[in-house]
């Protein structure tokens, strides 16, 4: 796919780009449509709400980034951030199962999503359960009214069975919300095949969308009729610019508007999505489990003093793999100064995440010969390697 895709992006010829998973490259058409947006801003003023049609710009992005998650196109809209929509989705899943009394989460989740558990919890007297995600399947049971899960873990790239985990919920009465940061557009998604209930995303990671792209969120139609935002946002009335003091709810998914969207930064993810309606994601995830496959296989024969914590069935992980080390912090900055730009996750954990859309095995080759040169030489030691900033 890198032979068909990498001149689509704008990245440095000098460098290996495997940061994939926490913020994607800048495309050509993401660049192009960004400055777009400035020139509508600068000849149209104000009236490109209406000239450019800005203000329908997050139901048209949802339409967009419907087919990647296997969604009807009026289930999604792009607004706010995944913190802020993951609260939205527990608020209103809550709603939808009185008698109940506990979210169940997963321990090793990303912080966002824990922390809007015990928020959203903490507002509606509910309790969070927070167990293993190898846990997740049997601790469901009769008093779970939501289930909170990421698909992809966003440190070991551990991949969830979505099937079966949906079904057992389904089967109790559980309302399941799906956190797809570290899935879309990385694999195929399908919330209408499993009847889904919620589910939220980044478009920053693998969609390409540029740092703090707004997120996605999905909302199953069977709710739409009767199920509202729980925050009464503006630019979810049904009518905004009546600018009435009573509110009323849209009467579907564009209810979980909140206010006034980031046009700039909706702009460059309209232009970042047009590369996928070019990807048959089935392919890509072949050809990402083959690439973290290389990944792994290489580094278990090369450098075995890494501990991959990675699943190493490929059918079990998402798009990154990830190492500990106990120097892992001095090698990631290592590697960044040799060319290839990985991440830093606490406790000594070595993220490399990638799309086949701009890498491939030669790419991994290069990667693993850098890797073991700085371990063998112990590069990785000297003290510049050794200084954090603020953001690892
Ligand atoms: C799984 C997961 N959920 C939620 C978030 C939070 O996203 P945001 O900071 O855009 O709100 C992230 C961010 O990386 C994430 O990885």
């Amino acid at each position: 796919m890198k032979a068909q895709f990498h001149s689509h992006f704008l990245l440095p010829p000098d460098k290996i780009y495997m940061c994939g998973h926490s913020l994607g490259p800048l495309s050509k058409s993401a660049s192009h449509q960004l400055h777009e947006g400035c020139n509508e801003w600068e000849r149209l003023l104000v009236s490109g709400w209406n000239e450019a049609d800005w203000f329908h710009l997050p139901k048209h992005l949802g339409e967009k980034i419907a087919p990647l998650i296997g969604a009807l196109p009026h289930e999604v809209i792009v607004t706010d951030n995944t913190t802020t929509n993951l609260l939205k989705v527990l608020l209103a899943g809550l709603r939808l199962c009185r008698g109940r009394s506990v979210i169940l989460a997963e321990k090793d989740n990303f912080p966002a999503d824990l922390y809007m558990a015990q928020t959203a919890a903490s507002f509606e007297k509910f309790t969070v359960q927070a167990v293993a995600g190898e846990d997740i399947y049997h601790a469901m049971n009769d008093k779970v009214g939501i289930l909170l899960i990421t698909h992809v873990n966003y440190r070991t790239s551990y991949q969830h069975d979505i099937v079966a985990i949906t079904a057992k919920a389904k089967a109790l009465g559980i309302i399941v919300i799906w956190d797809f940061s570290h899935s879309i557009g990385i694999l195929p998604l399908n919330c209408q095949r499993f009847d889904i209930d919620f589910a939220v995303g980044c478009t920053y990671k693998y969609l390409n969308g540029g740092p703090g792209s707004p997120s996605f969120l999905y909302v199953n139609e069977k709710y739409h009729e009767t199920l509202r935002s729980p925050l009464a946002g503006w630019m979810g009335h049904i009518a905004p610019f009546a600018f009435s003091s009573v509110y009323e709810p849209a009467k579907n998914v564009t209810s979980f508007l909140t206010g006034t969207p980031g046009i700039l930064s909706m702009k460059a993810l309209q232009g970042a999505l047009e590369i996928f309606k070019h990807v048959d994601l089935s392919v890509l995830r072949e050809e990402s489990k083959a690439l973290t496959t290389l990944l792994i296989e290489k580094c278990a024969q090369e450098l075995p003093e890494l501990d991959c914590v990675s699943p190493l069935s490929a059918k079990e992980r998402g798009g990154h793999v990830a190492f500990l080390h106990p120097h892992a912090f001095a090698i990631s900055r290592a590697m960044i100064e040799e060319g290839i730009i990985i991440d830093y996750r606490e406790p000594n954990l070595l993220r490399f995440g990638f799309s086949p859309l701009y890498i491939d095995s030669q790419d991994i080759r290069k990667c693993v010969a850098s890797l073991k040169n700085i371990l063998h030489s112990n590069l990785y030691k000297k003290d510049c390697f050794s200084q954090r900033k603020e953001v690892t």
